[in-house]
C-alpha cells in the first residue's frame, strides 16, 4: 500500500488555459474527504493566474516552475518571488536538471533560489539528479550529495521546514524509462540519511519525491517505497485521467 502524501505535476513549457480548468475539474472530482494527498500543479507562468483562480476553494497547491532569487527591480524577463506570493502560489520549482542543463541554473544559482524561496516562505521543489554517464560511471550518488550540499549550505533548519527535494535521474525524464522502485529507494534512502544529518529532525519530515517517467501504471510501486513520499510528474501532469491516475496510486 502507497503512502505517500505530495504529488507534484509539472507542465514544463505545455498547457492552455482550457487545460487549468478541465485539470481542476478531474482532480476535483476524484478529491475524497479524508484525502491526504497534496496536489500541486506547476503550469507555465502564464497560466499561474488562470489556475489559481480555479483552485481556490480546493485542496490543490498551485506552483511555480522558476523564480529569480533577486527582489523586484531591473530584471526583465524575469518573475520575483513577491510576484508568485501575490498570485497565491504556494510551491516553485528549483534546479529543474532541464534549467541546470539549458538556462544557467548551476549549483550557485539554485542555491540562491532555494534560499530565497524558502526564507519568503515558499515551498521550495529542489531538483537532484545523475545523467546517465554519471550513473554508468557509479557517480550518482557523488553527483547527488554535491547539489544536495551546494543547494542547503546556507539554509537554517527553519528554511528547511519549506524544503521538498526532488530525486530525477536525468536518464529518466521523459524517456519512457523509469528507475526501478528498488534504484529510487536505495537514493531517496540515501537523501534521508543525509537530510537528517544535515538538519535533524526537520531532515526527517522532508518530502522526497521521484520524479523520471512516472505513470499510472508504474505510480503505486514507486510509492510504495519506504523513503518516496510522492512524485514530481512530467508527461502524465498533462492528461487529466493519467495524473488523476497517479494522485490515486498516492493514497
Ligand atoms: O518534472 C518532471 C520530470 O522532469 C519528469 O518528467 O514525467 O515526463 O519523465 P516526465
Amino acid at each position: 500500500m502507497a503512502n505517500a502524501s505530495l504529488v507534484i505535476g509539472n507542465w514544463k513549457m505545455n498547457g492552455n488555459a482550457a487545460l487549468t480548468r478541465s485539470m481542476t475539474d478531474a482532480l476535483r472530482s476524484a478529491q475524497q474527504p479524508t484525502d491526504s494527498v497534496k496536489v500541486v500543479v506547476c503550469p507555465p507562468f502564464t497560466l499561474l493566474g488562470e489556475l489559481t483562480r480555479h483552485c481556490y476553494y480546493d485542496n490543490i497547491a498551485v506552483g511555480a516552475q522558476n523564480v529569480n532569487a533577486n527582489e523586484n527591480g531591473a530584471h526583465t524577463g524575469e518573475v520575483s518571488i513577491e510576484m508568485l506570493k501575490e498570485l497565491g502560489v504556494e510551491y516553485v520549482i528549483i534546479g529543474h536538471s532541464e534549467r541546470r542543463a539549458m538556462y544557467g541554473d548551476s549549483n550557485d544559482v539554485v542555491a540562491a533560489k532555494t534560499a530565497a524561496a524558502t526564507a519568503a516562505g515558499l515551498q521550495a521543489v529542489l531538483c537532484v539528479g545523475e545523467d546517465k554517464q554519471q550513473r554508468d560511471d557509479d557517480k550518482t550518488w557523488h553527483v547527488v550529495e554535491q547539489q544536495l550540499q551546494a543547494a542547503c549550505e546556507q539554509l537554517s533548519a527553519e528554511q528547511a521546514t519549506k524544503l521538498v527535494v526532488a530525486y530525477e535521474p536525468i536518464w529518466a525524464i521523459g524517456t519512457g524509462e523509469t528507475a526501478t522502485p528498488a534504484q529510487a529507494e536505495q537514493i531517496h534512502a540515501q537523501i534521508r540519511a543525509w537530510l537528517t544529518e544535515r538538519f535533524a529532525a526537520v531532515g526527517e519530515k522532508i518530502e522526497i519525491l521521484y520524479g523520471g517517467s512516472v505513470k499510472a501504471d508504474n505510480a503505486a510501486e514507486l510509492f510504495a517505497q519506504q523513503h518516496i513520499d510522492g512524485g514530481l510528474i512530467g508527461g502524465a501532469s498533462l492528461k487529466e485521467d493519467q495524473f488523476v491516475a497517479i494522485v490515486q496510486a498516492a493514497r
